[in-house]
């Protein structure tokens, strides 16, 4: 099969691959009808992380099952599912909390916990960047869509992650109804914490990132956008805000934020947020951060570590929950919203692509190209058919 596959530092490459398979009987096939590139993947792309040559990027999947093991019981083929980037087993000591994105059983490293499609320490499995997937425990971890399945594909595939991780934010940080809310990033996942806080009933929900496209897409969910290459964003929020800071905060950037100009600084984000969330507030933290970066600028980052204004955050009584998204734990209604009209996250969809013309939208994606903000590759699509 075709595949989109890592070959170093900013180089992927569409090349054949040995199809993907059932292996286990509790595995399902998924022909892959969707798959995005995340942010996520420009972390690997980039060469700052561990993930190895020759595998296969795709953890935001959706497809039709052409294949169950004989222990599946509840997915058929012919299901329309979408799939949790988390690969969890549903029956360790994490899952059985819910807490599907730190599962035990799946991640093959006993000192860690997590596992996803091709992803870098989750695991060797095969990403979804390709015409076929790998579901392990499919009855667990596939979702299954309705009707309208291909009418609002857009929309669903966004289910496999970005819109439960912008959601998570939101649940991490305690955004409810009435609250002020500011948001870090502007790119996919940002703009998800913005449609989730608006979905939960805040009052005012602004977005700091530098981008003017991204930050128009804000705009036009309502949210404040606030240019930070313009102005400082923590003045914006307290000028906003009465001057005593937002209600709740949420990272969506990671540790390769950088000011307008390019310089890196894993704290920045963060330390944003400290300074502009009110006392007593909370910040939910979804940008990924790693324990070691080799590929940062100085010694503090290479080691994993960030100058937090710690002492700032304690003073503030401020709370802060981390880590990857248990997106099963939100997936079943935020599908529902999607169903019902309620929640449109295809808005933020810039380029639909075929698999062929991935290593091109990797580039502009990974460069933040004026109107690359949401890449939605279609495996199914042959690479003659007009792109949009
Ligand atoms: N926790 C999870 O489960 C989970 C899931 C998906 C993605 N992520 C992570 O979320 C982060 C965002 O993903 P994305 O797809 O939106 O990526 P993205 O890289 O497209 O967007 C990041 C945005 O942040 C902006 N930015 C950079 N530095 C900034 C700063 N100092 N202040 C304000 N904005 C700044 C950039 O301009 C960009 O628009 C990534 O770290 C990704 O790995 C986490
Ligand atoms: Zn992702
Ligand atoms: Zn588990």
């Amino acid at each position: 099969m075709k595949a989109v596959v890592y070959q170093g530092p900013r180089d992927v490459a569409v090349t054949d691959v040995p199809d993907a398979k059932i292996e286990r009987p509790t595995d399902v096939l998924v022909k892959v009808t969707t798959t995005n590139i995340c942010g996520s993947d420009l972390h690997m792309y980039e060469g700052r992380t561990s993930f190895e040559k020759g595998r296969t990027f795709g953890h935001e999947n959706m497809g039709e099952v052409v294949e169950v093991g004989q222990g599946v019981e509840k997915v058929k083929v012919g299901d329309r599912v979408v799939l949790p980037f988390n690969i969890s087993c549903g029956f360790c000591k994490n899952c059985e909390r819910g807490l599907t994105n730190y599962c035990l059983t799946t991640q093959p490293d006993p000192s860690a916990a997590g596992a996803a499609y091709g992803f870098a320490e989750m695991g060797s499995y095969g990403g979804g960047q390709a015409e076929l997937l790998r579901v392990p425990f499919g009855d667990h971890n596939a979702l299954r869509l309705g009707e309208d399945a291909e009418e609002k594909e857009n929309d669903y595939v966004m289910l496999s992650d970005i819109f439960p991780t912008g959601y998570h934010a939101t649940e991490m940080a305690g955004v409810v109804p009435g609250d002020s809310v500011v948001i870090a990033g502007a790119g996919p996942v940002g703009l998800m914490a913005a449609l989730s806080a608006t979905i939960k009933g805040a009052a005012k929900v602004m977005v700091v990132d530098r981008h003017p496209d991204r930050l128009a897409l804000a705009e036009q969910i309502g949210a404040i956008a606030i240019d930070d290459s313009k102005t400082d964003p923590v003045q914006a929020v307290l000028d906003e805000t009465m001057g005593l800071g937002a209600d709740r905060g949420c990272e969506c950037v990671g540790y390769q934020a950088h000011d307008p100009q390019g310089n890196e600084d894993p704290a920045a984000t963060l330390n944003m947020l400290i300074n502009s969330v009110r006392f007593t507030g909370g910040i939910g933290t979804v940008g990924v951060f790693v324990p070691q970066d080799p590929g940062a600028k100085d010694d503090l980052a290479k080691q994993g570590k960030a100058a937090v204004d710690f002492g700032l955050h304690w003073f503030k009584g401020q709370t802060m929950g981390n880590g990857q998204c248990p997106v099963k734990k939100y997936n079943r209604q935020l599908r529902d919203l999607i169903a019902a009209g309620k929640a449109k996250p295809s808005w933020i969809v810039s380029h639909e692509i075929s698999l062929e013309q991935a290593a091109d939208a990797y580039k502009n994606f990974d460069s933040r190209a004026e109107g690359w903000t949401k890449v939605v590759i279609k495996p199914g699509m042959s690479s003659g058919e007009k792109a949009s």
